[in-house]
């Protein structure tokens, strides 16, 4: 077994309110993330999902329980530096991420702080843009770029640092349907390539698309298994204010009207097929 990129056991992190209260916006969650997984994560507005992801590279540490990224305690201020080196950060303001006034010199921020001598920093940018298919906007002004694109930049700039797992909080929440499509394609190609990937969304049908989908709820978390194991609990999902694929749904609603469908049904295709047996 290799070291899990993330170890959670019985993490928490708990704020005070301004009535002195102790409020937990994660609660006690336990669980492993290894190399090479495309984990999705859902849950309604205010469930906890971004104060669990800013644990993955230190942006926060727990407050109760432990955390582990590549085998590394982020309570320990002495590994700030190398997690933060594996586990790269996408938010969901692609303006907010821009640092550069041209596009490889945007990329280029990350191994420029990490000391890369400038040889190899032109590589890496090289090969990070040509990864997120943005090799001929090298030299364009970010600022020109249409969101979809501004959000493949950020991720060329963690993709150049050598980062071994990508984080994403919502990056599609202020795309259009083109962008989103263009990053989740960078996603799956990432995937492919064996970098680990954890993405907070909204959108029902891009979870369907990860290996595995963590649903988070009132800070604890409620189910953890492939897609087609979370999105047929339908009225589950339901019950705690989430969306579900429409096929998934349809399919769950035809059952009940007692059409014979096989379960299980969480995709278009699925449910065209079994529709025309
Ligand atoms: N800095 C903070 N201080 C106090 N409460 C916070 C802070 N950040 C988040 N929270 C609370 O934690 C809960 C979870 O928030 P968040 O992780 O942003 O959820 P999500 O990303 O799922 O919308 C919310 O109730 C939110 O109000
Ligand atoms: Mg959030």
């Amino acid at each position: 077994m290799s070291t899990p990129m993330i170890k959670l056991e019985h993490m928490s992190h708990a704020y005070t309110d301004e009535n002195g209260k102790t409020v937990y916006a994660v609660k006690d969650i336990s669980l492993e993330i290894q190399p090479g997984e495309f984990v999705a994560i859902i849950g309604t507005n205010g469930s906890g999902k971004s104060t669990l992801a800013k644990h993955f590279n230190v942006l926060l540490v727990p407050t109760e329980g432990t955390c582990e990224v590549c085998g590394l305690r982020t309570d320990d201020p002495q590994h700030v530096w190398d997690i933060r080196q594996q586990v790269g950060m996408v938010f969901q303001n692609p303006d907010n991420q821009i640092v550069a006034a041209v596009v490889e010199e945007d990329v280029a921020f990350g191994p420029e702080n990490l000391g890369v001598p400038p040889e190899e920093i032109r590589q890496r940018v090289a090969d990070a843009l040509e990864r997120v298919q943005m090799t001929i906007y090298a030299k364009h002004g970010p600022h020109l770029l249409s969101g979809g694109q501004k959000q493949r930049i950020a991720i060329a700039g963690i993709l150049a640092m050598q980062s071994r797992c990508i984080v994403l909080d919502e990056p599609t929440a202020m795309l259009d349907p083109k962008g989103r499509q263009e990053v989740m394609e960078t996603l799956h190609q990432l995937h492919r390539e064996g970098i680990t990937v954890i993405l907070i969304t909204h959108f029902m049908e891009e979870a369907v698309q990860a290996d595995r989908v963590m649903v988070v709820h009132h800070g604890e978390l409620k189910m953890d298994g492939t897609p087609r194991s979370v999105f047929t609990h339908v009225d589950e999902l339901k019950q705690m204010g989430l969306d579900v694929p429409v096929p998934a749904e349809l399919a769950v609603r035809l059952r009940e009207k007692g059409v014979p469908l096989p379960e299980g049904i969480i995709t278009k295709e699925e449910l065209g097929d079994a529709l025309c047996q």
